[in-house]
C-alpha cells in the first residue's frame, strides 16, 4: 500500500471516529442499586441522550475518574461509591443525593430547580419510580 493510501485510510478514521463516539452512548437505563445490595427503593429511569443534549460530550460530569478511553467504570466499583451508609466518604447514597455536589443527580436537579426548572425530579417518589 502506497502512503497516499495509508494516509487516507487514516483520515477515513478520524473522520469516522465522532460519529463512533455517539454510538457509544447508551440507551436509556434503570439504575439500581450493586448485586447483592438489598434495595429501599424503587430502581431509577435514567436518559443519557436527554442528559447528553443538555451538555453535548461532556460525559465528564458524571463518569469524573473516566479517561475517556473503553467503558467508564460504574459508579459503585471498589474504591469508589461502594459503601453502603449515607454518610460514609465513600457513600452509595451520597453519589446521587449530595445537594452540595453538581456531579449527583440530587445536586445538579436543585440548582437547576433553584434557577427556575420548575418541573425537574427533586423528590424521592420523582426518582425512584413506583410501578
Ligand atoms: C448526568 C450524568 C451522566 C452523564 C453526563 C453521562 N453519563 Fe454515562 N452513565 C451515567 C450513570 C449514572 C451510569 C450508570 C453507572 C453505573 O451503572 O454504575 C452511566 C453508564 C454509562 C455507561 C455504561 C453503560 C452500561 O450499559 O453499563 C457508558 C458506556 C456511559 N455511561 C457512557 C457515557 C458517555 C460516552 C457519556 C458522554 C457522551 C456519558 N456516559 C455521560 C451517568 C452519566
Ligand atoms: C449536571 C446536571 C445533571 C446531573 C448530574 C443529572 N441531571 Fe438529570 N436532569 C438535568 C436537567 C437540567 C434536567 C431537565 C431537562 C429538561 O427539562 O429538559 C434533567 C432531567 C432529568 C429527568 C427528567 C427527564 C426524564 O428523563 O424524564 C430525570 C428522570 C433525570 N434527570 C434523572 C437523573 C439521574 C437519575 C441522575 C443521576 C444519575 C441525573 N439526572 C443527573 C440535569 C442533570
Ligand atoms: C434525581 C433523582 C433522585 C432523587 C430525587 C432521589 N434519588 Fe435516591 N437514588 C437515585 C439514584 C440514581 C440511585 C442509585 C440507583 C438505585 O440504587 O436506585 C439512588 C439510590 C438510593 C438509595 C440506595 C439504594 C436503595 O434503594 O437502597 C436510597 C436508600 C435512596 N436512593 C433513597 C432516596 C430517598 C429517601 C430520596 C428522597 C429524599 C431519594 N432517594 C431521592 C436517584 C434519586
Amino acid at each position: 500500500m502506497t502512503t497516499f493510501y495509508r494516509a487516507l485510510i487514516l483520515i477515513a478514521f478520524v473522520l469516522a471516529a465522532p460519529s463512533a463516539f455517539a454510538a457509544d452512548l447508551p440507551a436509556d437505563m434503570m439504575l439500581s442499586a450493586p448485586d447483592g445490595w438489598e434495595a429501599r427503593r424503587p430502581a431509577v429511569p435514567f436518559s443519557h441522550t436527554l442528559h447528553d443534549r443538555l451538555n453535548p460530550g461532556q460525559c465528564a460530569t458524571c463518569h469524573h475518574e473516566w479517561d475517556g478511553s473503553g467503558q467508564p467504570a460504574s459508579c459503585s466499583s471498589s474504591g469508589c461509591h461502594d459503601q453502603q451508609g449515607r454518610r460514609e466518604a465513600r457513600s452509595f447514597y451520597r453519589a446521587f443525593h449530595d445537594r452540595s455536589d453538581q456531579r449527583s443527580c440530587v445536586g445538579c436537579h436543585s440548582t437547576a430547580r433553584r434557577a427556575g426548572s420548575t418541573d425537574i425530579p427533586v423528590s424521592c417518589g420523582d426518582c425512584h419510580v413506583r410501578n
